[in-house]
């Protein structure tokens, strides 16, 4: 069984150099604006809205499947039509995000939140909940392009992987956010609230969309330069306004005029599309929504034989230490730069994967004696389970989960940036899609400890990767991260 994506055939195929040809320019600290901190609870918003719409369904589906008696397949259509819808709203979003302005793109978000969300309550058949989760769908794809994109274009240089990373975070707590609400409604199958509860942020997310900021850099793009002025004074008090909208003009300059999609395929630009679509690969390749969404199903193979035992791992080992070990790439993120978490990050991922895969294979060899026996208490393999995997989410949660959309979302110039951000914010999507459409099939084929060290491996190659092909582009300003694909070019 081939059903995952080959991460590891892409950086063959593709111009070797050196990554780290270029410098590094520490840019000046900023003042935290009232304006700013508007950007912020965007962001926080649509990632929040991002995470708890993708961890909801788990403890939903019990619930929707009584009341509408779901065959196989339309549980799949249920669960999986989320995906599908973000991945075309993903590709919506960049045309949207250039079209219309950063700013405008999220409130399109929030109103679709806020609709999928009612929708899915309010559903009185299947069609319709299926209808009400494209709709949520296209929120979340949208919003995964807009709010990264928007964080990145109105936080100040020294700040930004930070703001990105603030994304990520969000992210996370949406995640434990529905484990929680998962857990304290299941008793009675509220199915309804749990899925319309995300209508609420849905909503406040477009009340602060429409007095949020817009983008300088879209204004420049559009050639609205006082209103760039006024948007990028609003947010930055203390910038240089005159000498930051300058260089926004001489790099939109430089860049050829009529962006189209074809343009983002133009071969000078290659080079960060290669390392955006790799970096999106990477991040679910190995393996980080297979134990995101399939975690129960993994702790019960490891021996946590009660429901309340899983629930309670589920929550607290991976939904809660996913959200604390994101503030560690908060914290180190403009300090240490990218790259240094990146590789630490897939160094622990690949370590901790080949563990679980050994505590597997060794569940699967004692297995049915163990199973036979099957207390409350998990085995000694099943603990060791469960720390491999709080070791994971540790390892990816200060690495991979951050850094990626940090770096997606600063390296593409700005002419193409919307465009090309939401080609591999869809990739990222196909992908994730694939990972935890196949993992119980790939399980079942060839072995759970198999499929970790599968996962093991493409973090192998992700290393590597990584260091021969991502730039570092720590405390850079975005017009001076587009200096690094000229130097590698030269
Ligand atoms: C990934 C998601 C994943 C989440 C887990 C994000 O960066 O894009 O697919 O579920 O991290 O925290």
């Amino acid at each position: 069984m081939s059903a995952l994506p080959s991460g590891g055939s892409a950086p063959r195929t593709l111009p070797s150099r050196p990554a780290s040809a270029h410098q590094v320019t520490p840019s000046s600290p900023a003042s935290f604006s009232f304006w700013l901190v508007v950007v912020l609870v965007v962001v926080l918003f649509s990632g929040g809205l991002f995470g708890y719409d993708q961890g909801v369904i788990s403890g939903a589906l019990s619930g929707i499947k009584s009341t509408f008696s779901l065959s196989p397949m339309l549980v799949e259509v249920v669960t999986s039509w989320v995906t599908l819808g973000a991945l075309l709203g993903a590709l919506a979003g960049g045309e949207l995000a250039d079209r219309i302005g950063r700013k405008r793109t999220v409130l399109v978000a929030g109103a679709l939140f806020t609709l999928g969300a009612a929708v899915q309550a309010f559903a009185p058949e299947t069609a319709i909940l299926v209808v009400g989760r494209l709709i949520i769908g296209a929120g979340v794809g949208v919003g995964a392009v807009a709010a990264p994109l928007y964080a990145a274009e109105l936080s100040p240089a020294a700040w930004r992987g930070r703001f990105v990373s603030a994304y990520q975070l969000a992210v996370t707590i949406g995640i434990f956010l529905a484990y929680l609400v998962d857990g304290w409604l299941s008793a009675n199958d509220d199915w309804r609230i749990m899925l319309g509860a995300a209508a609420v942020p849905g909503l406040l997310l477009f009340v602060v969309a429409l007095i949020a900021p817009e983008s300088p850099r879209w204004l420049m793009k559009m050639r609205r330069r006082s209103d760039a002025a006024r948007e990028l004074q609003k947010v930055t008090p203390s910038a240089d306004v005159e000498g930051e909208l300058s260089s926004i003009d001489s790099a939109l300059s430089r860049e050829a005029s009529g962006a189209s999609w074809s343009e983002v395929l133009r071969p000078e630009w290659r080079r960060p599309l290669m390392v955006g679509l790799g970096l999106a690969i990477f991040q679910q390749v190995t393996g980080i929504n297979a134990i995101i969404y399939y975690a129960d199903q993994i702790f019960g193979a490891a021996g946590f034989a009660t429901e309340a035992s899983r629930t309670t791992v589920t929550t607290w080992a991976i939904g809660g230490v996913n959200v604390l070990a994101t503030l560690i790439a908060i914290a180190f993120i403009d300090r240490l730069g990218r790259r240094k978490l990146l590789l630490a990050g897939l160094i622990g991922m690949a370590a901790s994967l080949i563990v679980v895969g050994g505590a597997f294979q060794f569940i699967e060899a004692v297995a049915p004696a163990a199973q036979a026996s099957a207390s409350s208490a998990p085995s000694v393999a099943g603990i060791v389970t469960l720390l491999g995997l709080v070791a994971f989410i540790v390892s990816f949660a200060f690495s991979l989960g951050p850094v990626v959309w940090t770096v997606i979302n600063e390296i593409f110039p700005g002419r193409v940036r919307g465009r090309a951000v939401a080609v591999c914010t869809a990739v990222n999507w196909g992908s994730a899609f694939l990972v935890s459409q196949f993992f119980l099939s790939l399980v079942g084929a060839i072995g759970s400890s198999a499929t970790f060290w599968l996962f093991a491996a493409f973090s192998v190659v992700g290393w590597v990767w990584v260091y021969v092909y991502v730039p570092e582009t720590k405390g850079q300003s975005l017009e001076q991260i587009q200096q690094i694909w000229k130097t590698l070019r030269k």
